[in-house]
């Protein structure tokens, strides 16, 4: 490649890189010292590490039926009581906010709980470069940050391009759940989620505590009395698969 080549390739790169919005708010934040102490000691135990190769899910874990991804854990409360009723799904939960990522550790070791994986880094290149298409059942996203400020919307995680990789990487049937209680983000998710043609909606509904405990976001949108939105929606199960 000539010289030129070369720097407007890397330009076109570093313009990319800087031109990546966050969709989160913090990494770190206060932190206590005994998740510091699970983040040194069982991170690498529980660990799904970043590289840019596809995870093959049967051989991280070999009896697993099922493989389903939470983006956004928090400090892992929903990912653990699903886990622990499924014994046998497979699943990785995907956050970046690392005093979460402490709390979820601790709790899966007290718990003794084999089915669950974690990444820290960004869910979007997690699921663009170490998912396969076509392998997970289940995505689900609990209170997704809401950016509720106008000018910050271009941070939700929810976009067209987002879903369709989700998309992508679902098996024919399997579901992306999100829960929001912003009516203006519940209202953005099934725009999207409806403009995408491979989907079919299955459900939206307010949700249940039934179906799951409430997560910490949860616990704090129902004491502010708002309604929880829950919207479901499926693979149709006739479809080309995209490369994305
Ligand atoms: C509002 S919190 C909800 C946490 C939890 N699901 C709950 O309901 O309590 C949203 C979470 O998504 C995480 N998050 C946002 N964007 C992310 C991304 N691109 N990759 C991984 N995590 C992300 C944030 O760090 C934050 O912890």
């Amino acid at each position: 490649m000539s010289d030129t080549r070369n720097a407007s390739a890397a330009a076109h790169e570093t313009g990319k890189r800087q031109a990546r919005i966050k969709t989160f708010a913090r990494r770190e934040s206060r932190i206590t010292p005994a998740q510091q102490k699970a983040l040194a000691e069982l991170l690498g135990l529980y660990q799904i590490p970043w590289t840019n190769k596809k995870i093959d899910i049967s051989e991280v874990f070999p009896k697993a039926k099922k493989f389903a991804v939470e983006i956004g854990f928090g400090d892992g409360s929903a990912l653990l009581e699903q886990a622990m009723r499924n014994t046998e799904t497979a699943y990785l939960g995907i956050e970046v906010f690392r005093p979460g990522v402490g709390k979820c550790l601790i709790q899966l070791q007290r718990n003794n709980i084999t089915n669950v994986r974690i990444s820290t880094a960004d869910a979007r290149d997690v699921i663009s470069e170490q998912i396969s298409s076509a392998s997970v059942h289940e995505f689900i996203m609990l209170f997704p940050d809401p950016w509720p400020k106008m000018r910050h919307r271009k941070r939700r995680l929810v976009n067209p391009e987002f879903i369709a990789l989700c998309v992508d990487r679902l098996v024919p049937g399997g579901t992306i759940t999100i829960v929001t209680d912003s009516v203006d983000y519940a209202q953005q998710v099934i725009d999207v989620l409806e403009d995408n043609d491979g989907l079919e909606s299955l459900a939206h509904h307010l949700a249940s505590s039934e179906r799951r405990a409430p997560t910490r976001y949860e616990k704090k949108a129902i004491a502010a009395g708002h309604s929880v939105f829950e919207m479901q929606y499926a693979k149709s199960v006739h479809q080309p698969v995209l490369n994305c």
